[in-house]
């Protein structure tokens, strides 16, 4: 790519014109890296209808081969539900064009691999949506965890819940822990590489998958992370706790006047010896500081997430949230299902089956 084709801005088609389609279709207009050039949906109203809405020089597709044939496109940003991303993302990546999915990067890990071994081979970029991970909230949780500023993780609670539409294709686990599991995987250093996982869920109204699900995930050194994702409660809650050896962090990202807290408190375990030689005993002590709140910029992440895309393709290097990112992910959320099916238990990422233990059970169900 020659210094002048860098500069330019790239063009981009949006495939989806549903719910979230238009939030993506409405950052690359204002964004100044992209020239939005298309929208393509199996509706035509609805396409019509977004177009009309961004403005400007934009056509309207429902053939995805007649959008993918034009030579002048850069990109395609996949906004169509999990089930049909692999086949759009496939055909577009052998068109030759640079691709960002929305999450969850496919419905099977083995199609994602796929899509990420199509992209490699072909030296395209292909981007998860993970949009959390372009957040100031995250960006900064992030940086606190790799400075040390919570020291040694012990656990990670997400709650995730609302009165959430039941999606036709997903259960609520493929639906809204895809959010939970790429932010886990974006803060913690090294990312999230659990060898198995626990799933618990319910769907107490019978519409036919979980609606409310519980995703216990053992971590390095006894750590552990929760999440529990839920489309039937009328309350919405989108709180995550980060425990750490020094300090704990709260996120709360429906209080803007204080998305962040880190409270300066910890917990220490000493052992101290009571009589004999060898015997021992474990003392708890507590240490309690101050509470703060770091300062965030207010900031739409999908800006931010647009930007990275553009420039990952142009700078030929792997996006913050690549596709290996999406594989994560799925991994978690595949092995999540055959513990679902299997009552909660432990699932290996590899796809075995071990009995899960009291301590992981009781840390499903509390
Ligand atoms: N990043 C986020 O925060 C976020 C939020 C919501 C949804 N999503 C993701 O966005 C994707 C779409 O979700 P949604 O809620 O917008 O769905 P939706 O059902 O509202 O919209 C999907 C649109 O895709 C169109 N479509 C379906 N198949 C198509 C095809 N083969 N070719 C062209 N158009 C096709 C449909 O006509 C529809 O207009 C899902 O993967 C979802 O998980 C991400």
């Amino acid at each position: 790519m020659t210094a002048l084709q860098a500069q330019a801005r790239l063009k981009v088609a949006v495939i989806g014109a549903g719910y979230w389609g238009p939030n993506l279709a409405r950052n690359f207009s204002a964004g100044a890296d992209w020239d939005l050039v298309a929208i393509c949906d199996l509706d035509a109203a609805r396409g019509q209808g977004l177009a009309d809405r961004v403005g400007g020089a934009v056509t309207v597709y429902t053939d995805l081969t007649a959008l993918l044939a034009r030579d002048d496109l850069d990109a395609v940003a996949i906004a169509t539900p999990a089930k049909t991303h692999h086949g759009i993302a496939l055909a577009a990546l052998r068109a030759g064009k640079h691709v960002l999915v929305e999450k969850p990067l496919a419905d099977s890990q083995e199609l994602g691999a796929e899509m990420v071994q199509e992209a490699s081979v072909r030296g395209l970029t292909l981007m998860a949506d993970h949009t959390y991970c372009y957040t100031p909230a995250v960006l900064k949780i992030r940086e606190l965890i790799a400075e040390g500023a919570l020291g040694d993780i012990l656990f990670i609670d997400s709650v995730r819940i609302n009165l959430g539409l039941v999606q036709p294709d997903v259960d609520v686990f493929w639906d809204l822990a895809p959010h939970d599991l790429s932010i886990i995987d974006f803060v913690l250093p090294g990312g999230l590489r659990p060898t198995a996982v626990s799933a618990q869920g319910a769907d107490p109204l019978g519409a036919g998958k979980a609606c409310i699900g519980y995703l216990t995930i053992p971590l390095q050194n006894d750590a552990i992370a929760h999440v529990h994702v839920n489309w039937l409660s009328p309350t919405k809650i989108r709180q995550m706790v980060i425990g750490g050896t020094t300090r704990t962090l709260v996120w709360d990202d429906l209080n803007p006047q204080q998305r962040l807290s880190v409270y300066d408190r910890g917990v220490e375990l000493t052992q101290q010896s009571v009589g004999g030689a060898d015997a021992a005993a474990s003392m708890v002590s507590y240490r309690l500081g101050d509470t703060w709140s770091p300062a965030l910029p207010e900031r739409e992440a999908l800006g931010a997430m647009v930007a990275e895309f553009a420039a990952s393709i142009r700078e030929e290097r792997a996006p913050r949230t690549d596709g290996e990112a999406g594989l994560r992910v799925l991994a978690v959320l595949e092995a999540a299902s055959r513990s679902l099916a299997g009552q909660g238990l432990l699932s290996n990422l590899t796809g075995a089956h071990t009995p899960v233990t009291d301590a992981e059970r009781v840390a499903v169900v509390r």
